[in-house]
């Protein structure tokens, strides 16, 4: 294009977090523990959750930060275990304080909250119980979300119901929040009847809200990433077609059609995979329907067709790809055409426009993206800068890409980058950052906690300001 479309009026320029990942305070005021605080095995050199940033007890001036950087939205997530600390007994009123205090510091500041019901950390007590193995979690699902519009309905327009369900899924024990769950006979099967449980609960969460919020919006929360063939072979475009079905189209074709999509339904018949269905479960399903479409997206995938035996194993082409692995359907492939991060994912910005074209012409409903960005380990000067230049390259060359997609006629809402400020990634502790704001410590040694504006602090402000890129 010689010249791009701006981006509309009220775009929500945001910034991402979720709960585990950044309050810490993991067993105070009444909080009960997750999943996440269960977990023993950390990989090596990397920290646990226990303090993270410490957002909980500074969540004042982190939202004073957000306002001087001039957030139109800030999305995070409630910990399930912080307002219910058992799962589905008691509500913790010092849970429900906490949300409602960092919702009004948000409204204060004139950031939209958009609030995400779920985001890796089943309570513990539920776990114990079967997680989302056992069909209650579906009922404490539902009236952990109820609980959450009533006391939060009046403040809160937007919400995302399961971040990354698709992952959880996918990655099984390597998220490590459902894998443990499973019958080891048959890991997948159990994790495709989690899978459906997690569909009827997110169905039921869409249905509360329309019904006792109609102002309000909800959509899921997936990772979705476009899946190329890593050669023109039909076979490779067929095993490519298969995993988007698999990875990226049964999760959105649920949260949108309400139903399950034929290719993957019949990739789980295949295997013997497909859910226990109960009365009733597929007209629930397909009653309940997402206001807009929320994805998180860092790369693109790559796979090849794959014609070992289901017994045989391969590497894989590196933890952004696990998940792709499927003997004897396809594998995964390095795309030799894109550059990869210091943690090795590959980045790939023309990716990014063709998902939200594959998306929006999917679904035709507006877009959100709720997770976009770079990790790496960045460097805290003698003067309390931090030069982050490669991340700014990173969001600038998404946020062009993002421009291009609305030029082609894609309607996108709001960009919510992971993330707003340091936080703890999911395997790789403190050292790989992705925050606008540095947060003083590494992951043994807590330091002062304190908060420093990196360059992309700067910069998004301009991009914000600017509503887009700035000269
Ligand atoms: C997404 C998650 O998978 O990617 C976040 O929703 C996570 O929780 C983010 O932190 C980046 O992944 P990682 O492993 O680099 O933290």
């Amino acid at each position: 294009y010689s010249q791009l479309d701006p981006f509309p009026e009220g775009f929500l320029w945001s910034g991402s977090t979720s709960a585990y990942q950044v309050e810490g305070a993991t067993l105070e005021d009444g909080k009960g523990p997750s999943v996440v605080d269960l977990r023993t095995q950390f990989p090596e050199g990397t920290s646990d959750y226990k303090v993270a940033s410490d957002h909980y007890h500074r969540f004042r001036e982190d939202v004073a930060l957000f306002g001087e950087m001039g957030l139109k939205a800030y999305r995070f997530s409630v910990s399930w275990s912080r307002v219910i600390p058992d799962g589905d007994g008691e509500v913790n009123p010092q849970g429900i304080e906490f949300y409602r205090n960092l919702i009004g510091e948000l409204r204060s500041k004139g950031i939209e909250p958009i609030v995400t019901l779920y985001h890796f950390d089943l309570p513990a007590a539920l776990h114990e119980r079967g997680g989302w193995s056992n069909r209650e979690t579906i009922d404490a699902f539902e009236r952990y979300a109820r609980i959450l519009f009533e006391e939060f309905g009046g403040e809160v327009k937007y919400w995302l119901g399961i971040n990354e369900q698709n992952m959880m899924i996918l990655h099984g024990d390597a998220i490590g929040t459902s894998g443990e769950d499973h019958d080891d006979s048959d890991p997948h099967k159990d994790l495709y009847q989690q899978n459906h449980h997690m569909m009827l609960a997110q169905a039921r969460a869409f249905n509360a809200l329309h019904e006792m919020l109609p102002e309000a919006k909800i959509g899921p929360a997936p990772n979705i990433a476009i899946v190329y063939a890593a050669t023109s072979k039909p076979e490779d475009m067929l095993a490519a077609d298969s995993y988007n079905a698999i990875r990226n189209w049964l999760y959105l074709d649920m949260a949108v059609h309400g139903r399950y999509n034929s290719t993957a339904w019949a990739y789980l018949r295949a295997h013997g995979w497909e859910p226990k269905m109960e009365d009733g479960d597929l007209e629930l399903l397909a009653s309940a329907k997402a206001d807009y479409v929320a994805f998180n997206y860092y790369s693109s995938m790559t796979v090849q067709a794959d014609h070992r035996s289901m017994t045989e194993t391969k590497s894989s082409a590196g933890d952004q790809q696990l998940g792709a692995s499927d003997p004897g359907v396809q594998e995964p492939a390095d795309n030799p055409n894109l550059e990869k991060t210091a943690f090795g994912w590959e980045i790939d910005t023309v990716g990014f426009r063709i998902t939200f074209r594959q998306i929006w012409e999917r679904y035709h409903l507006p877009l959100l993206v709720t997770e976009n960005g770079l990790g790496a380990p960045d460097t805290l000067e003698a003067d309390g800068s931090v030069h982050d230049g490669y991340r700014i390259d990173y969001l600038r060359s998404h946020i062009h890409a993002m421009q291009e997609a609305i030029t082609d006629g894609v309607e996108v809402m709001g960009y919510s980058p992971w993330s707003a400020i340091d936080l703890i990634s999911t395997h790789s502790g403190v050292t790989k950052r992705y925050g606008f704001i540095y947060v003083d410590r590494d992951e043994f040694d807590l330091r002062t906690l304190d908060r420093f504006k990196k360059d992309s602090f700067y910069w998004y402000q301009r991009v914000i300001e600017a509503n887009g890129l700035p000269d």
